[in-house]
């Protein structure tokens, strides 16, 4: 297009100046070719997945929409999040206590005692607690009678004590046990806090104070959180992985993720501190724990539900090595391969098994189908090499179904890098995970990284990544910028050209809450009621809506696609409508208008075109959720000889139908 407007001008510049009439320079505009005819490497089901890591806020108060913060008074300041709540007249105390707790697993509970009036406690909640009028709210808690009959009396309410909706529990039982309560708020309230009182004289003992959403994912009590859920689905993942990230890892040995003590009741889920609590000076979060409401259980049954594969990483005696890189002893890694062989059984075993049995007590008898282990996370150095050859070793010997995935450190090359690609392959690691937190500039400069990596040896997966956007050292986030999307839109169309050598690649980090971030920028943001898709977002959806089954060759002026003329292309065919589809990125300021070539098609009547485009440095907010959202149109017929504009900062994708056999759409080769 820039071409064909300098052209334009330089002709209507020599009409104006009286200059004789000279031939207006020819414009020539590229050739995108697709050799629809010439199938290359199958597209993995899998190519596009998520990255769940409990960061940001994720999990508690994320995706599990627990209301109430500090539930079960294990944080080490055992009131966190806990102030008195009384009416006017009333008297009482309330103490954290440690005897005869309900689950050993979380030993300490609240005893309120009200001598007077109506006393009780409130809970901050997770910044606030937010509820939307008219929805149904569901209190939990387990309870049990000290003194006195009264009941509780449990509400919404905001800081000047007014409500916005309440229950009573009429009884509470002389041993622990649940009590339940439905509050319908009359109105919505963004900045409240959920409050327990005693209706009269009389102390109870109260644990795991539970404040959740009615109308969860699937309508599962206790369950994720909808819109975020949905979010995911709409991706149609090809896996998910969890738990991480560094949270595998911990920054001790001690709070390393271990998967056993996340499932089961939750009572008796032990709650810890949550890494990236204080990871960055600057975004502090004192109040982050994890309370793993959302376990390993809810980690499958969400893969299952969305349709992806369940990927789940394991601590392989490693504690982070940007934090303490606290090792176990190569000799002592027993327990550790335990929990990757027992969590193997636990996802695939028979309901007679010990592991397969507890499955199936949670309510999921049919195996989850588990194919994938990630052995460490980002590990480095001889160290990690030693760790995994016998985690290597042992799991294929045991389980030579599993494909593992080892690590090729936090840098996207290096030495490190290097010596853990050479030692990778001579361990004949099935799976090396890269990741690679980078500027725009380097999405688009490797956007060919892969089309020199060897067709042998370890497949990538491309585990962690995203653009991020160079800010003033002042700003302290990075922007969702559409700018940074395209880039990773361009790097991606590299990814699925080489599916041969690609077959998992996920953005990362996948969520976080507007008010409570540590890391940016992030796929999804939200708040306590709202979500809202980054461009990025959309830019994996549109790359797992539209990927295809098979990868044709493309190229852009003959050239491999990759920033020729400007454009980043890849193609590819997908077996269940028989559609050619054509991605094609333009991440620069100016249109670029490209020759379509699609040979060995003859392209049917009724294709789709969808376009993600914009003003680069747009991004799409809570408020305003939809600057930057696909675009999509009906195509009458791909012509021979069809031009394609692509406009300025744009990710086109075609959908051409070619279900019949072999022709030519080609206006020339
Ligand atoms: O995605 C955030 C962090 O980035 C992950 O926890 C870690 O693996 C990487 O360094």
């Amino acid at each position: 297009m820039q071409r064909l407007s300098f052209g334009v001008a330089l002709a209507l510049l020599a009409l104006a100046s009286g200059a004789p009439r000279a031939q207006a320079p020819a414009v020539t505009v590229p050739q995108v070719t697709i050799e629809a005819d010439k199938p290359g490497p199958a597209i993995a089901p899998t190519m596009y997945g998520i990255f769940f890591e409990d960061i940001n806020f994720a999990a508690d108060g994320g995706l599990y929409p627990e209301k109430v913060k500090n539930r079960s008074f294990e944080f080490p300041e055992a009131l966190m999040g806990w102030k008195k709540s009384a009416n006017a007249d009333a008297q009482g105390e309330f103490a954290v206590r440690s005897d005869r707790p309900p689950s050993p697993g979380n030993p300490h509970y609240v005893r309120v005692t009200s001598k007077a009036g109506s006393y009780g406690i409130t809970n901050d909640g997770f910044r606030s607690v937010s509820v939307e009028a008219g929805k149904r709210y569901v209190v939990r808690m387990l309870a049990r009678r000290v003194s006195g009959t009264a009941g509780l009396s449990v509400g919404i309410e905001n800081a000047r004590m007014e409500e916005s909706g309440s229950a009573t529990i009429a009884s509470v039982p002389a041993e622990w046990g649940v009590v339940t309560a439905t509050i319908t708020p009359p109105v919505t309230n963004t900045r409240a806090r959920f409050r327990v009182r005693l209706e009269g004289p009389g102390a109870v003992d109260l644990d795991m104070v539970s404040l959740m959403p009615a109308d969860t994912w699937k309508g599962r009590p206790n369950g994720l959180r909808a819109d975020l859920v949905q979010l995911l689905a709409d991706l149609k993942p090809g896996f998910l992985r969890f738990p991480g990230g560094c949270i595998v890892e911990g920054r001790y040995l001690e709070t390393r993720y271990e998967w056993k003590k996340t499932i089961g009741v939750p009572a008796d889920r032990t709650t810890i501190i949550n890494r990236w609590n204080d990871e960055f000076g600057h975004r502090q979060a004192a109040d982050y724990f994890q309370s793993f409401g959302l376990g390993f259980y809810e980690y499958f049954q969400l893969s299952e539900d969305i349709g992806a594969e369940p990927l789940p990483i394991v601590n392989c005696g490693m504690a982070c090595q940007f934090n303490t890189n606290e090792l176990v002893p190569v000799d002592q890694l027993d327990p550790y391969l335990q929990d990757a062989l027992d969590l193997i059984e636990f996802a695939n075993g028979p309901v007679t098994s010990v592991w397969g049995k507890r499955r199936a007590d949670m309510g999921h008898p049919a195996p989850f189908n588990l194919k994938f282990i990630g052995v460490g996370n980002e590990q480095w150095g001889p160290q990690y090499v030693e760790r995994y050859a016998v985690f290597h070793k042992t799991l294929k010997a045991k389980h030579p179904e599993i494909t593992l995935i080892a690590s090729a450190g936090p840098s996207p090359n290096g030495d490190r890098f290097d010596f853990l690609w050479g030692k990778m392959r001579e361990l004949g690691a099935d799976i090396v995970d890269e990741h690679y937190y980078m500027p725009p500039a380097w999405f688009l400069s490797n956007a060919n990284r892969y089309d020199k990596y060897p067709r042998t040896g370890p497949k990538v997966f491309a585990g962690e990544y995203a653009a991020h956007e160079n800010v003033p050292q002042a700003r302290q986030d990075r922007p969702n910028s559409l700018n940074a999307a395209l880039a990773e839109a361009a790097f991606m169309t590299g990814l699925e050209r080489n599916a041969d050598v690609v077959p998992l690649a996920s953005y990362a980090p996948l969520l976080a809450h507007v008010d409570a971030w540590q890391w940016s920028p992030n796929l999804i943001w939200f708040d306590n009621l709202r979500s809202v898709a980054t461009p990025s977002y959309y830019v994996q959806q549109l790359f797992g809506q539209h990927k295809g089954t098979t990868v044709l060759p493309a190229t852009v002026s003959g050239l491999p696609a990759s920033g020729i003329e400007g454009v980043f292309a890849t193609a590819s065919r997908d077996a269940a409508t028989g559609d050619v589809i054509v991605k094609q990125v333009n991440p620069g300021p100016q249109a670029r208008e490209v020759k379509l070539a699609l040979n060995g098609v003859a392209p049917g009547a009724g294709g789709r075109r969808i376009v993600l485009t914009g003003d680069p440095a747009a991004e799409n907010s809570l408020q305003r959720p939809t600057i930057i959202v696909p675009r999509e149109e009906a195509i009458a017929q791909i012509a021979a000889g069809h031009v394609e504009r692509l406009g300025p900062h744009s990710l086109t994708i075609l959908r051409v139908p070619a279900g019949g056999g072999a022709g030519r759409a080609s206006p020339s080769r």
